[in-house]
């Protein structure tokens, strides 16, 4: 078969997309919050000191929730040092990137970001050098109404009225050796639990995401998360995945096929929660917060996040590719494809630190990255379906077999989205959407990524090598729609279907 088939069944729904899937994550590292969304000194500052440029074009993706402070810098990470007046707030050694921390965006700066941008926040306690009642401080500070130590001190700093925070983590990635407090799983454990029943009896309406493993390839792998999930019981809603990829041998195709690994991830990780759920004959079922995923290799290294004891430097300022656009659209297709077990998931990161979008002066870039975002930002409610893909593929060097062409689907409300990447670097594909039980009537929009060559990046000099574009020529006939894709290329196209086929 030389074209690809994509058949789209009604009735084989996976389950709804929680929108929470299109997070992202703002961490106290590089110049990701000051010189990124914050920046006072800037000509592009607001009133408030957020950055006009980055929001607009943050506005575009559509983030829903936001995970913040950190990532390693929330291990080491005491909350009441960055609420207050900013002119009292301590500057402070930053040990996670080696770096000053000035305090001047905390708790406060970030909820009023939140709110501006339609954010779901979602904080990380510090159960690295943290306590756990200074979890549930935090806890307090951000929800109780006002009457008590830590909401009067919030109505003090300027609103009475609770944050409600709904989604917090418990710590980040504890089993890391690099971490700050770093402890082994039961040890852990112990402390997560300590920290949840004070944060769920401060708020009971809370959700909490657990540190499961923060690489697939750390020798503690999967004990790590069955013994912490096994200690904690009922008290996580959560078990938080991460993953940093990257075209490490210089093989576009095998790099390409790193997609099998991340529905292998979700799917293991799944499977290990239904195990434990059965083990404890428990009702409680654990759900997967993939809260830090991107392409990060370049600049993973440890002088990449030395900041050599100054404030806001230059630290992990990934810059991206055409490939890696396309294996960050292939994480979203993975995530589409999981909707029914992974229910939240962070880009890591928004801004200047491994990110879409890098600041430089009063200047702004949109990476590579930025685009599929973007593509997928639009067209991202619905029910997930079922995407069966028939047609050429290939053996990869690393990840077994993949097809020429990742996809996934979402049922909206009359209208059907349609992802698609192709993966080969030389020969268009021909794509067949040959649906079930769904009348396709029109092709609402279309839109393609794609660029000269897997290398090819957007810089400030030539800012606009890779960006969104039209795809034209599709053609619907007898349901079905058929179309072209350039080699190396992201399509994302919505079609207007009629409400009963
Ligand atoms: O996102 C950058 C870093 O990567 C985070 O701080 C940490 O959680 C992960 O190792």
């Amino acid at each position: 078969m030389d074209h690809t088939k994509v058949i789209l069944d009604r009735d084989y729904q996976i389950a709804p997309v929680d929108p929470r899937i299109f997070g992202g994550f703002l961490e106290h590292i590089g110049r990701a919050v000051y010189e990124g969304v914050y920046d006072p000194q800037s000509k592009q500052a607001d009133e408030n000191g957020y950055r006009k440029d980055v929001l607009s074009s943050l506005e575009q993706l559509r983030f829903t929730a936001m995970r913040y402070p950190g990532g390693n810098f929330a291990s080491g990470y005491h909350w009441l040092d960055g609420v207050g007046p900013q002119s009292s707030r301590p500057v402070l050694k930053e040990l996670a990137s080696l770096s000053i921390e000035s305090n001047q965006f905390g708790t406060d700066e970030f909820i009023r970001l939140a709110r501006k941008m339609n954010w779901t926040p979602m904080i990380a306690v510090n159960l690295g050098t943290g306590t756990p009642e200074e979890a549930c401080n935090w806890v307090e500070y951000c929800n109780r109404p006002i009457g008590t130590k830590y909401s009067n001190l919030r109505a003090g700093n300027g609103s009475a009225e609770p944050y409600d925070v709904k989604l917090w983590g418990l710590g980040n990635e504890m089993d890391g050796p690099w971490q700050q407090g770093h402890v082994p799983a039961n040890q852990y454990a112990i402390h997560a639990q300590q920290a949840a029943k004070l944060m769920k009896d401060t708020d009971p309406s809370i959700e909490l995401v657990v540190c499961g493993s923060a690489e697939i390839g750390l020798p503690t792998y999967m004990e790590w998360d069955r013994t912490v999930l096994e200690y904690i019981g009922d008290y996580a809603d959560f078990i938080s995945l991460h993953r940093y990829v990257g075209n490490l041998n210089g093989d576009t195709a095998d790099y390409l096929a790193v997609t099998n690994s991340f529905d292998q991830q979700i799917e293991v990780m799944d499977g290990l929660c239904r195990y434990v759920q059965a083990k404890a004959r428990s009702r409680k079922r654990y759900y997967l917060a993939f809260d830090e995923w991107n392409v990060w290799y370049r600049t993973q290294n440890v002088e990449s996040v030395n900041g050599h004891g100054k404030f806001a430097q230059h630290l992990v300022e990934e810059e991206y590719n055409l490939e890696d656009a396309l294996v960050v659209a292939g994480f979203l297709n993975s995530f589409i494809r999981h909707a029914d077990v992974v229910k939240i998931a962070n880009l890591a990161q928004i801004v200047n630190v491994i990110a879409p979008i890098l600041t430089r002066g009063d200047q702004i870039l949109l990476q590579s990255i930025y685009y599929p975002l973007e593509l997928y930002a639009r067209r991202r409610e619905g029910m997930a379906l079922q995407a069966i893909v028939r047609g050429p593929g290939y053996e990869s060097k690393n990840y077994g077999f993949v097809q020429t062409i990742d996809a996934s689907a979402i049922l909206g409300d009359g209208v059907l989205h349609t992802f698609l990447v192709n993966r080969s670097a030389t020969e268009p594909a021909t794509v067949e959407i040959a649906p079930a039980g769904i009348r396709l009537k029109s092709v609402l929009s279309a839109e393609l990524v794609t660029g000269p060559s897997a290398g090819a990046c957007n810089t400030f000099d030539q800012p606009d090598t890779i960006h969104n574009q039209k795809l034209a020529n599709i053609n619907l006939i007898d349901q079905k729609a058929t179309f072209q894709l350039p080699p190396l290329s992201i399509a994302a196209i919505s079609f207007g279907i009629d409400d009963k086929a």
